[in-house]
């Protein structure tokens, strides 16, 4: 298969349109096949909250520049339980010049701990390593991050040694990737997530899967989402870098995108509605929330928080 001069894990025709997307701005294309559950919702009453988690999407690098969030957004996940995010890229140490050849290669300075740091606890916080920029520099730099990760006492999921981080005995976030730019075998595929589905936990798949720049799901992501959605309890993915429809329904959810929390690409205001939360069991309640990040330009921040209630029926 014919692909563009980047590491990219597109065809050349699909490498096309998502330049395309990125020059001229998002795709409104199938709009309407998901039906947005309102901002706030609760899906079942009958049951008593017990955690809360707040979910955010894509944490793209800032080279060097330290970011923070909005007022509104600290409010939003301030007494949340949890926080699981997508960490593109690696981490690489300050000291270090990364041998990237390649202009769409990502890392991260540690400056991006420090702040992430800041908002909310590195031990209640779980990132995902499982993403299409998680091969960019090659085996040595992803377990040199996950060792970074590791000192500063970040929970991690998404590798092949780690798929899954359990929050604790009654949640397990489960991370995997539909992509990679580069060839490997330390980054957790989408393929084989439902292998490690917890009996008798609540078991939310945190997958980096779907297109860049689309404001709503393609068809056959929502084909593929209701199939994990037979084993997990909840489908809640990052990688499209604006937020996607939530949605529930009899049966089961559709696949939903927490948003970008910051980029290099993408400092403007995202006219997108606003993230989500999707569930099967109805044990939770979703809201949404978003707020601008400074220290990056103008960069649109936007995150999840689903209060997980007891429990789990199955
Ligand atoms: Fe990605």
């Amino acid at each position: 298969m014919i692909k563009l001069p980047i590491a990219s894990p597109y065809s050349l025709p699909e490498s096309v349109y998502w330049l395309k997307k990125n020059l001229f701005g998002f795709s409104h294309a199938h709009a309407g096949l998901v039906q947005t559950i309102p901002r706030s919702h609760v899906l079942n009453a009958n049951i008593i909250p017990q955690y809360s988690l707040v979910f955010v999407g894509d944490i793209m690098p800032t080279w060097k520049k330290s970011f923070g969030i909005g007022d509104k957004l600290e409010h939003f996940i301030r007494g949340s339980d949890y926080l699981i995010g997508n960490l593109e890229g690696v981490v690489i140490s300050s000291n270090k010049t990364p041998l990237s050849w390649m202009p769409s290669d990502l890392w991260h300075d540690p400056i991006t701990l420090d702040d992430l740091n800041a908002i909310f606890p590195p031990g209640r916080t779980c990132l995902s390593v499982a993403n299409n920029h998680a091969a960019d520099l090659g085996k040595a730099a992803f377990f040199g991050s996950m060792e970074l990760l590791s000192a500063k006492a970040f929970n991690t999921c998404g590798s092949r040694q780690h798929p899954f981080c359990d929050l604790n005995d009654d949640i397990r976030i489960i991370s995997a990737s539909m992509w990679s730019n580069r060839k490997n075998d330390f980054v957790f595929p989408l393929a084989d997530a439902v292998r490690y589905c917890k009996p008798k936990a609540f078991n939310i798949l945190f997958p980096h899967f779907g297109y860049e720049f689309e404001l709503h799901p393609r068809p056959k992501m929502i084909d593929l989402a209701k199939g994990l959605l037979k084993d997990f309890d909840a489908v809640i993915g990052h990688h499209p870098h604006c937020p996607q429809p939530i949605t529930a329904e009899a049966g089961g959810p559709r696949p939903p995108t927490a948003g970008i929390l910051t980029g290099r690409f993408h400092n403007h205001h995202q006219q997108a509605p606003l993230p989500l939360w999707n569930g099967r069991q109805g044990t939770r309640r979703a809201e949404q929330s978003g707020s601008l990040a400074l220290g990056t330009g103008r960069v649109a921040v936007f995150a999840m928080r689903a209060t997980a209630q007891q429990k789990f029926a199955r």
